[in-house]
């Protein structure tokens, strides 16, 4: 930055090529008159660059105060792009309608990973890779049989994807690619039995091990529902629904649990212990924890005839429409119109979920009040992918693992591209304090 009341303005280079345009911001501190010039690179200037605002005397400068994150970029990402105004996502610059559509799970993973689809070779030898990595150590099994039998699974899983860190003491050698790589092929194979074991335990039934003649999906499925059969045969119509769930959910940019994952990543722990956060972060209602937050709300609100009843309780702020609204999408989330479309799919073979009507109403009534269009809040992937989930068999604790699996990817891509990014920097925001200043110690009995 240049301050431009002392330093030489040719310091920074305020031309652009095309337009003559400044790409700076002239920014005047009206507590002392200065002002000061400002690099705007890519619609963003560095927090960094206004630390030269300073009246004498206080510390640090100025800064900026963004409670969530509502306007402050964290990283340069190449992975994820959102345009929230039009309703796009692109994994890698591919639309992710044209991925779920002609897609597999695995192939999205490594264009995640390595920025490319693969070819033929490349898919073939990372299909391998996975599928020889999916089986768990006997004890991390006994480590999730040592949980109550009514365990959330999301904390089970949480805790079993840290524990995998004590498996692997080359996990912690972050700065190693090779170590990596690694590490990423694991976890991306053991997620699905982590999350069937999980599963199983809830139910009571012994746990099924990985049959690795099975694709990525049809193998979870076996893991989760398979009982004295010799081969699990899933539906092709139902693999091919969670296949498409997955890539829906493979990775969404800098959300909140991909944040976690970056900023508990930023301190190089291993990969293990930064995506056990991720999936804390995603535990939560207002993150992926919504899908299973939806069903329950469709069945309190149990006939369509009480619709009107709870959106008046909406309005009121005495409830949340779950599974609408977004920080990002100002429109309808694509990954919602897609799950929308593939609930067709999967009620042709379950049958039709008798909660669709309640949601397909909910939604109507939504989108045409003046309380959501005014805001802007539309579906999100979160408002169908319940319905389907328990047309499939899944009890609400399970949705959140079923988020959590495919986003494994996503959240090992960001790890990945943060570690190799020489910007980057432990995660270590700045506070207001608003509390006391120096006092002293009152004993017990003066208080
Ligand atoms: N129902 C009712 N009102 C809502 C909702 C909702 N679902 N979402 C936002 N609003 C209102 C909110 O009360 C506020 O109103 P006002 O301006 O009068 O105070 C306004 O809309 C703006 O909302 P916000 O809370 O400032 O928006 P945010 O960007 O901080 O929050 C959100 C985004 C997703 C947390 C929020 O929309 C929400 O809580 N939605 C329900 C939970 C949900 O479905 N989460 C899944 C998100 S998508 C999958 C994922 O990424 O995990």
């Amino acid at each position: 930055m240049t301050d431009t009341s002392t330093a030489d303005s040719t310091d920074v280079d305020t031309s652009s090529p095309e337009t003559d345009r400044a790409d700076t911001l002239t920014i005047r501190d009206n507590r002392t008159g200065q002002e000061y010039e400002v690099p705007i690179t890519d619609g963003t200037i560095r927090a960094a660059d206004l630390k030269k605002l300073a009246v004498d005397g206080e510390p640090g400068g100025l800064a900026t105060y963004d409670p969530g994150f509502v306007n402050t970029a964290s990283c340069r990402s190449a992975i994820t792009f959102i345009d929230g105004d039009e309703g796009i996502l692109e994994y890698r610059g591919y639309p992710i309608e044209q991925l779920a559509e002609h897609s597999t799970y695995l192939e999205v993973a490594y264009l995640l990973l390595n920025g490319e689809l693969p070819d033929r070779e490349q898919l073939d030898d990372w299909v391998h890779e996975v599928t020889y990595h999916t089986f768990l150590h006997e004890n991390l099994k006994q480590f999730i049989q040592g949980f109550r039998y009514d365990a959330h699974p999301m904390g089970m899983l949480m805790a079993s994807v840290s524990a995998l860190s004590t498996f692997y003491p080359d996990a912690r050698d972050v700065l190693d690619a090779d170590a990596r790589k690694l590490q990423i092929t694991r976890m991306i194979a053991k997620m699905p039995t982590l999350g069937a074991f999980a599963f199983r335990h809830g139910m009571g039934r012994p746990y099924v091990y990985p049959d690795n003649d099975l694709s990525y999906t049809e193998n979870f499925l076996a893991m989760l529902f398979k009982m004295s059969e010799r081969k699990y045969n899933a539906d092709p119509r139902l693999v091919k629904a969670l296949e498409v769930l997955f890539i829906l959910h493979a990775d969404h940019e800098q959300n909140c649990s991909t944040n976690a994952v970056r900023s508990v990543g930023s301190s190089q722990v291993d990969p293990y212990s930064a995506v056990g956060a991720g999936i804390g972060a995603l535990y939560g209602p207002l993150h992926g924890g919504a899908n299973e937050a939806v069903l329950r709300m469709l069945r309190e609100v149990k006939t369509v005839d009480r619709i009107p009843e709870f959106i008046d309780g909406v309005k009121n702020g005495k409830e949340k429409l779950m599974g609408f609204g977004h920080r990002v999408y100002k429109n309808y989330d694509p990954r919602a119109k897609i799950i929308k479309k593939a609930c067709d799919d999967v009620f042709e073979v379950t049958g039709v979920n008798p909660l669709l009507e309640i949601a397909m109403e909910l939604e109507k009534i939504a989108l045409e009040d003046e309380y959501f269009v005014k805001r802007r809040l539309y579906p999100n992937v979160d408002f169908y992918s319940g319905l389907i989930y328990e047309a499939l068999g899944f009890s609400p604790e399970m949705f959140t693992v079923l988020f959590a699996i495919p986003r494994t990817s996503g959240w090992l891509a960001q790890w990945e591209e943060l570690i190799t990014d020489k910007e980057q920097k432990i995660a270590r925001p700045k506070q207001i304090y608003t509390g006391y200043r120096t006092r002293d110690f009152v004993p017990l009995d003066q208080r």
